[in-house]
């Protein structure tokens, strides 16, 4: 038997780790593991991919990014801007499909966000044999309560937080954090609760800055002359101007950044406090997996191995308290996982004083 395995989207720390699971329970069965190289590109004639052993992935488990390469772009893009979904087209499918069957994989295993799952769910209802593992740094997928890749990018922000605090309070600056998160803001709400920051503003949450302006001079007034604000790239500027667009990238989906410079600007404006941004960018999806992004990696890739044993075709491996099981790939692509408002774990934030600006 043979499984194929491929890594598409953005990539994210424990990717390294699924593939470690794969290959470490594919080897007890007896399973010979092909691994796609460039996500579903690699599957194009003439194939480009390598034999996965236990002897050539045992180091790679600490690593960041894909031993796999991973491409958000190319002729499988589900996403084609502004949140339409494209079939990926006939002939593609069917030249794929050739080296598939020329290889003889039995299952192959597509780790992937929203769109990544979307082409692998087309694939799957024209007959390919897929399971699904879930990947995305934001943790917005629906029907997983987790993805792999989350902790370690709010493990940077905690970080870079702490850094701030320091500098913040030496000058009674605000600073302004920018961090991923582009339709949900769990990063910016899990690492600003755990970093200490003052002010979160959440692409789920409308802010009002003269509400941030008043609760940064009542801070001032309070004796706490500094102030930590974390802004999620998504989060949009109440003036209507919206998310930021840099520019488009060729996959379709925008590329967002610069909110958190638009806030700084406001607020130093309104507060006549000296304000600072600072953009973590891919710092957060580099460098290596936290302890427990390598466990859950390694889980969602020996789970994939064990739907696969059993034919479960067609399912996504989910993270639902404290166990992985799995899905239908349906239920977890288009109906993204968002920041409740007025969640437990934002009423938790007010409940220590956080400004969500609203
Ligand atoms: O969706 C994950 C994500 O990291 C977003 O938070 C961010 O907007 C985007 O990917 C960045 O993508 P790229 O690597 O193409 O710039």
């Amino acid at each position: 038997m043979k499984i194929g395995i491929l890594n598409s989207g953005g990539d994210c720390p424990g990717l390294n780790a699924v593939i470690h699971g794969v290959v470490g329970a594919a080897d007890q069965l007896g399973w010979e593991v092909i691994g796609f190289r460039d996500g579903f590109e690699g599957l194009l004639p003439p194939g480009d991919y390598c034999v996965l052993k236990p002897e050539n992935t045992i180091d790679i488990l600490k690593l960041g990014g894909t031993i796999l390469g991973s491409s958000n772009k190319g002729h499988f893009a589900a996403k084609i801007g502004n949140g339409n979904i494209a079939e990926v087209p006939s002939e593609i499918v069917a030249k794929a499909k050739r080296t598939m069957d020329q290889l003889g994989i039995n299952a192959l295993v597509v780790v992937g966000g929203d769109g990544s799952l979307t082409t692998g769910l087309q694939l799957y209802r024209e007959g390919w044999p897929i399971v699904g593992v879930p990947k995305t740094i934001d943790n917005d997928l629906g029907a997983t309560a987790m993805t792999f890749g989350f902790n370690s990018a709010v493990e940077t922000v905690v970080d870079s937080l702490d850094r701030l605090h320091t500098t913040a309070a030496s000058h009674k600056r605000v600073m302004v954090l920018e961090v991923m998160g582009r339709h949900a803001g769990w990063i910016a709400l899990w690492g600003g609760i755990a970093g200490g920051a003052n002010v979160i503003l959440l692409p789920e949450i409308p802010f009002d800055l003269d509400k941030i302006s008043k609760f940064i001079k009542q801070r001032d007034a309070q004796g706490h002359h500094s102030t930590l604000v974390v802004v999620a790239e998504g989060a949009s500027m109440p003036n209507g101007g919206g998310v930021v667009t840099l520019d488009a990238n060729c996959g379709g989906e925008v590329r967002l950044g610069g909110i958190g410079e638009q806030v700084a600007k406001s607020l130093q404006k309104l507060t006549g406090k000296e304000t600072r941004a600072c953009t973590l960018g891919h710092l957060q999806r580099g460098g290596a997996p936290t302890s427990l992004d390598r466990i859950l990696g390694v889980r969602f890739g020996v789970m994939a191995v064990k739907l696969a044993e059993q034919g479960q075709f067609g399912r996504m491996v989910s993270y639902q308290s404290y166990h992985v099981g799995s899905v239908p790939i349906e239920e977890a692509v288009h109906q993204l996982r968002l920041v409740e408002p007025e969640g437990e774990l934002v009423q938790a934030a007010r409940a220590i004083g956080i400004c969500f600006g609203n």
